[in-house]
């Protein structure tokens, strides 16, 4: 028994193995169910008693070597290279899984390519602000409620008070301050409002400014870019219309609403019934926000206009909970991946 021990174990050292056909004559001489192993293991009940043990012990040890030899070969020639000879061309692909795209940022590059055919190009900013770029230089009275410690959450930054943004109309005071007119910029980003978090509120969310200065820029031209980004972005039948409204750095304001894509201006509960859903506000940018960048207002006009990103998404892709976006569930995520 014990000879014929040795001999297998030096017809495993010897046993070349060079590709996947060879490993497997291997596995079913060594360890299949009619392995020269397994026949020695049922002759271990002819051995004396006395000697079964130590035997025993000897053809496990010859289990465990065919065993790893197999295991080194079979890693190695599984992870070998292919070369050309084993590559089978004729084998349909392996489907791979792919990520997603956030959809705020499916609906971000969107945007800033909508802007971009126009002439749009993209500007950014700081998401932690002073007083000046966020609300001053914007006209903003020193009494003004937005500055109220429930809208704005403020910082210390050594000895001057910053806060987080709550707008990005920030950012085009830092353009105006840096560039002359002629400017045609848009600014995304994230933004911050000291707000509960609800299905319709978050304490940030994201936010695209658009801003056009030049000599005669008219109301008329605000109204023809808000509608030529509508009809690129929610299809060729959208319609807008813009109600009053006010903001301190702009004078007229407007709210613009969009026609519902979702049931084609007809009435549904995401419109409540109206035919309209609100997705920006805009208006003239304010001669005090011109003058206060440095820019003479005798001489240029501008408009200036924001809108949420969260909002067009959820128009879009019919989200209902803004919630949804930061809780990185992948059941939520999974549904913008794109297909092949
Ligand atoms: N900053 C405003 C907000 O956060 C949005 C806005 C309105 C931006 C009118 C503008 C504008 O540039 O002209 O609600």
């Amino acid at each position: 028994m014990r000879d014929k021990i040795a001999d297998v174990s030096s017809i495993i050292t010897s046993f070349q193995i060079k590709d996947l056909n060879q490993l497997e004559t291997f596995r079913i001489q060594f360890l299949g169910s009619k392995s020269d192993i397994k026949t020695l293991f049922g002759e271990l009940k002819t051995v004396p008693n006395e000697e079964k043990k130590s035997i025993g012990k000897e053809l496990n040890d010859l289990r465990i070597q065919a065993e790893e030899k197999f295991a080194t070969y079979k890693d190695q020639l599984e992870s070998k290279p292919e070369t050309s000879e084993s590559i089978d061309f004729s084998k349909t692909g392996e489907s791979f899984s792919v990520g997603s795209h956030h959809p705020i940022s499916l609906v971000r590059s969107e945007i800033i390519e909508i802007f971009n055919r126009i002439g749009f190009i993209v500007s950014e900013g700081p998401e932690i602000e002073d007083d000046w770029h966020n609300f001053s230089a914007l006209n903003f009275p020193p009494e003004h409620p937005a500055r109220d410690m429930q809208d704005t959450f403020f910082i210390e930054k050594g000895e001057k008070e910053m806060a987080l943004r709550t707008h990005t109309s920030s950012v085009q005071v830092r353009v105006m301050e840096n560039q002359q007119p002629p400017i045609r910029t848009i600014s995304p980003g994230r933004v911050y409002r000291n707000e509960a978090i609800s299905a319709r509120a978050h304490c940030f969310f994201h936010q695209v400014e658009g801003l056009y200065i030049d000599k005669n820029v008219s109301f008329a031209d605000l109204k023809q870019t808000l509608l030529y980004f509508a009809k690129e972005m929610f299809g060729d039948k959208a319609q807008i219309r813009l109600r009053p409204s006010y903001f301190p750095f702009t004078e007229p304001s407007a709210e613009v609403d969009v026609s519902c894509s979702i049931c084609n201006a007809k009435g549904c509960n995401v419109c409540k019934n109206t035919g309209w859903l609100e997705i920006l506000g805009c208006g003239m940018v304010d001669p005090n926000v011109l003058e206060a960048a440095g820019i003479d207002s005798k001489t240029y006009t501008g408009y200036a206009f924001g809108m949420g990103i969260e909002r067009i998404t959820q128009l879009k892709y019919k989200v209902n909970d803004l919630r949804l976006y930061s809780e990185n569930d992948v059941r939520f995520l999974k549904q913008f991946t794109p297909s092949f």
